[in-house]
């Protein structure tokens, strides 16, 4: 009887850890690819016909596997859509330059969105959209396992906050953009900042002085500690 109640403990610890252990640089690709496949044939979506009768692609994401900053964007625009490529429009420029000013190398990085086809004329994603997507963006945290998530608008914050655990502390973007929260993973702690989307620098050009100062907060070494 004790024998039994060890052994299922330690299935159960055993489970436990596999589900929470980083999985090797070639099986997070392999995981990657399957969720591209996943997103490729989500029929359900109210984007997916859209797509496939524009011979648009869905945007999965890019970058390093392992990356230790993952950055979340909100939905393909028209250049991500043709490209199948994340933040490669004029918002992307923005980004890159931020990356720049911040001196990341954008290959070290890995960008996504929380939804992963593009709403029609770039309209803000609905409820029902973000709900059906979301799912994906959370196990592509859990493959790659980051050290620091940073939303790049207000979907994602809003969607990562409550997802991290973190959602009493939501307020507006523009309460707390640049600021540090202590969000809980699978995997343990992990620094999350809200930060304003990229585009709003090509619309407000006074804001880029103030994302500048939020991408600065990516120096700080301790932002990596569990
Ligand atoms: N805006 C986003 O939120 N994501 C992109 O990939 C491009 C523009």
């Amino acid at each position: 009887m004790i024998k039994a109640i060890l052994e299922q403990d330690s299935a159960i610890l055993q489970d436990r850890f596999d589900k929470t252990m980083p999985s090797s640089k070639e099986e997070r690709t392999e995981q990657l690819r399957q969720i591209k496949e996943d997103v490729i044939n989500l029929k359900d979506s109210p984007l997916y016909e859209i797509r496939v009768k524009s011979g648009a692609h869905p945007v999965i994401g890019e970058g390093n596997h392992e990356a230790q900053i993952m950055f979340v964007g909100e939905a393909p625009g028209e250049n991500e859509a043709k490209r199948g490529r994340p933040f490669c429009g004029a918002a992307g420029k923005v980004l890159d330059e931020l990356l720049k000013y911040a001196g990341i190398e954008r290959t070290l990085v890995y960008i996504t969105n929380i939804v992963k086809d593009r709403p029609p004329q770039n309209r803000d994603p609905y409820p029902e959209e973000i709900a059906m997507y979301g799912p994906f963006l959370e196990r592509q945290i859990n493959i790659i396992q980051p050290r620091v998530i940073v939303a790049l608008g207000r979907f994602s914050m809003q969607y990562l906050m409550e997802k991290l655990n973190i959602a009493n502390e939501l307020q507006s973007i523009s309460k707390i953009h640049g600021r540090v929260f202590k969000g809980e993973t699978s995997y343990g702690k992990v620094s999350f900042i809200p930060m304003f989307h990229p585009a709003m620098a090509l619309y407000h050009e006074g804001s880029r002085g103030m994302m500048e100062k939020d991408f600065e907060t990516l120096k700080q070494k301790d932002l990596f500690e569990p």
